[in-house]
């Protein structure tokens, strides 16, 4: 049976330069392949407002939706790290209820971190959530939450000043104690060299080879999701296609009655078989000579 892996061994990892492998899930069979896969890390994103509820966005999220997720990535899961995405507004208004969402995700789905986007502007809510034993990730770069005042989802970092920004941002999550960082769509020297600068594990989503791990979201490099690919993106498979053509397939073989074959029914037993030819036989002759009302 596969270990899970502790924020130690994501520690240890680093020291060694290992690479961590994490994968966004959000339900029970991907949950498994992940597993099954070997992935260190499962990260239960409120992507799923785009690739499982079909948003435009992740704003619509809420707090019930990603519990119910997590949960079923948990039970896909039970050796996998796991880390609970906060939807907007879980943590944004005050430490409080940062807390107390925070704690949903421990409490209710079993999760071993939750992750919140922001840098110095999310240090206190990072802060009373560390205070209140549960571990957390940072997310800094381009954080989907606040899209609108980054201009939409660009990426960050790519001038000196958004550079430093950026390191700033990075420092003020490790000083607020949060075990992990991830660094979204930020260039590789910038992310490279935030991640000679930090002690805790940085892991990348399109911020180049320099980090300690990299995260793929998996309805993007399964070929599930097709409304948009981002350019960081690998495809290693076709799966809307596969699915599209099998239902097709389906399709045609209902209409055209190739479907079901013999080995698709369930046949009686053959004693009860002429015993039933017999008696809808006589059902049928009774019926016939039965007068018209
Ligand atoms: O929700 C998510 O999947 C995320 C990634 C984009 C990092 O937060």
């Amino acid at each position: 049976m596969k270990k899970k892996k502790s924020i130690q061994d994501f520690y240890g990892m680093k020291e060694k330069g290992e690479q961590v492998t994490y994968i966004t899930s959000y339900d029970f069979p991907t949950a498994t392949f992940a597993e099954k896969a070997g992935i260190d890390m499962i990260l239960v994103g409120d992507s799923l407002g785009m690739c499982v509820y079909g948003y435009e966005g992740t704003m619509p999220v809420t707090m019930n939706q990603m519990i119910v997720h997590s949960e079923a990535v948990r039970r896909g899961a039970p050796n996998t790290f796991v880390v609970g995405d906060m939807p907007f507004l879980s943590y944004q208004t005050m430490d409080e209820a940062a807390v107390e969402n925070a704690g949903r995700f421990f409490k209710e789905a079993r999760v071993d971190a939750v992750k919140l986007e922001g840098g110095v502007r999310v240090a206190s809510r990072i802060k009373a959530i560390v205070d209140a034993g549960m571990l957390v990730m940072g997310h800094i770069g381009l954080t989907p939450q606040s899209s609108s005042q980054l201009g939409g989802f660009k990426a960050q970092g790519r001038t000196l000043e958004s550079a430093k920004a950026q390191i700033e941002d990075a420092l003020a999550v490790q000083e607020a104690g949060a075990a992990l960082i991830l660094l979204e769509a930020i260039p590789p020297e910038v992310s490279g060299y935030i991640r000679d600068l930090l002690t805790i594990p940085v892991l990348s989503i399109g911020a180049g080879p320099h980090c300690d791990g990299q995260l793929l979201i998996v309805s993007d490099m399964l070929g599930i999701f097709e409304a948009f690919t981002p350019k960081f993106v690998k495809r290693y498979a076709e799966v809307a296609k596969v699915c599209t053509e099998a239902l097709t397939e389906y399709v045609k073989d209902v209409r055209n009655r190739t479907f079901p074959e013999p080995k698709n029914i369930y046949p009686m037993i053959p004693e009860e078989l002429t015993k039933f030819k017999e008696w809808a036989a006589a059902e049928k002759k009774a019926k016939e000579m039965k007068p018209p009302k």
